[in-house]
């Protein structure tokens, strides 16, 4: 007999798990089929390994900075990039280990192997030449994402890689092309010039970061050139050529060919969404050209009970917008009719350094949308906090809509970068999402001495006073 369940997952990655998770929390019968391991893209090979490798990076800077406050190191620290990819994985492990207690404690049903969905939300689950056909009343697509590769660049995992062989590199390389200046891009940048390695970072666009405030992308851009990262942007890159030691990359300015021998390449150019890993055969779901599932605001895509979520979709690629979309699947399931998530309105967070964070429409944005705006900029050189930790480059940028009587209103967006700025997006992140005016947040009290007070101190001049300018 053909076993049933009110949600069946397809995936484990953040998205599926959140609500398998959350599903079960509320009551739901769930089973979840994976066929690699749950956790998916962000707990083995993306957000989790990618920030414990820097933060390795981190504490070396804090190594290097240490007799600016009187400790003596008697000789330039050393990085063992295989204690800290152990280290990684231990956390990985640790991770992994908890998520399918959490799993089994509520009583989810883990499938391992590739999940097919045919009509009547019939689920064919194939592994090692068997298979198994379960049912879901509802059921969630979370096939997620794989990384995105160009002509000419085919990645052997020596001297082409992409961010799934990256993360379990052993040793430093000396050279380094990263092709692509999007989050992924810049933070592997940082990340290797921190280690050591002379970087090249290849950006077709005409600035890194895009989508990011121009602000904080010219803040990034003076910071990584002052750290030594050669930025090359409006470039296309062309091929390479070597062997598996070393390789020739080769990409044009404007006309104008160049090349440089680098030791390894590493390709950050997006992540591609895996729209047909599910089979899907005989359904009325659609895939459009770039592999996303197509969903309506509510999630929903053609086929009736079936939804999908994450990387999968064409809302922005983060981990954390995929646990709010499970989540948000199974509140609707349950018919609690949860507010629609507003793509603009997401929290980023980039984790290279300086680091990068921001809620809501940047100015560009803001601008383009009609809005008429009031801006406020601080920066940390002027944080007590900022001076004590010795990170004083960045800046906090507010934008607010204009009222009706000319003042700033309503808080649109909130941009950040610089030190620890993922840390303190939580407020701004809020008061873009609760609609707040400069004038409600400006009332609240900020912890002296925190690196948070610039944003309090920003908001307030919104107000058109403030303390420090
Ligand atoms: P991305 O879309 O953020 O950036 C890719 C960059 O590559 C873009 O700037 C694009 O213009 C450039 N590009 C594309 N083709 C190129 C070419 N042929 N030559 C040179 N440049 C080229 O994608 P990324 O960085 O690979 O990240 C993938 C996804 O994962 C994104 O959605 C990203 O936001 C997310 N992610 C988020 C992180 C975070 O929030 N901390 C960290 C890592 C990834």
């Amino acid at each position: 007999m053909t076993k049933n369940y009110d949600l069946v997952v397809i995936g484990g990655g953040p998205a599926g798990y959140a609500a398998a998770l959350y599903g079960s929390a509320a009551g739901l019968k769930v089973a979840i089929i994976e066929e690699n391991k749950i956790g998916g893209t962000c707990l083995h090979v993306g957000c989790i390994p990618a920030k414990e490798l820097l933060e390795t990076a981190s504490v070396l800077r804090s190594v290097r900075q240490a007799k600016d406050f009187g400790i003596e190191t008697s000789q330039e620290p050393v990085v063992d990039l295989s204690i800290s990819q152990n280290r990684k994985q231990t956390i990985i492990d640790q991770l992994f280990t908890g998520l399918n207690s959490l799993l089994a404690g509520r009583e989810v049903t883990i499938y391992s192997g590739t999940g097919l969905l045919g009509p009547d939300r019939k689920i064919e689950i194939q592994q090692n030449g068997e298979t198994e056909i379960i049912q879901g009343t509802n059921v969630l697509l979370a096939t997620g994402s794989t990384p995105r590769t160009i002509q000419g660049f085919e990645i052997d995992g020596k001297t082409v890689m992409t961010s799934d062989e990256f993360l379990s590199i052993e040793e430093t390389p000396d050279r380094v092309a990263v092709i692509g200046g999007g989050a992924i891009g810049c933070e592997f940048a940082s990340l290797l010039n921190d280690l050591g390695s002379s970087v090249t970072l290849l950006e077709s666009l005409d600035e890194i970061l895009p989508g990011c405030d121009k602000d904080v992308s010219t803040a990034v851009r003076r910071s990584f050139i002052k750290k030594g990262i050669d930025i090359q942007t409006g470039v296309q890159v062309e091929g390479h050529e070597g062997d598996t030691e070393k390789t020739t990359v080769s990409w044009s300015d404007k006309g104008e060919a160049n090349q440089r021998e680098v030791d390894l390449i590493v390709v950050a150019v997006g992540r591609k969404p895996n729209g047909h890993a599910a089979g899907l055969q005989d359904t009325e779901v659609v895939v459009d050209e770039k592999g996303f599932i197509e969903v309506d605001e509510k999630l929903r895509t053609k086929e009736q009970g079936v939804w999908a979520a994450g990387d999968v979709i064409n809302t922005p690629q983060l981990a954390h917008v995929g646990f709010a979309e499970g989540i948000f699947v199974v509140k609707e399931i349950l018919g609690e009719s949860p507010v629609v998530i507003d793509p603009s309105t997401v929290p980023w967070c980039i984790y290279c350094d300086p680091e990068v964070a921001f809620a809501g429409l940047t100015e560009e944005s803001a601008k383009a949308a009609g809005y008429k705006v009031k801006i406020s900029k601080h920066r940390y050189s002027g944080n007590g906090r900022a001076m004590i930790i010795g990170e004083t480059e960045g800046l906090v940028k507010v934008i607010a809509e204009t009222d009706e009587s000319g003042k700033a209103g309503r808080i649109l967006g909130v941009h950040m970068a610089g030190p620890l700025v993922t840390e303190q997006l939580g407020q701004a992140y809020l008061a873009v999402n609760l609609e707040a005016t400069v004038d409600e947040v400006a009332n609240h009290i900020q912890a002296h001495p925190t690196l948070s007070e610039l944003f309090g101190e920003t908001v307030m001049s919104l107000t058109g006073r403030s303390l420090h300018g």
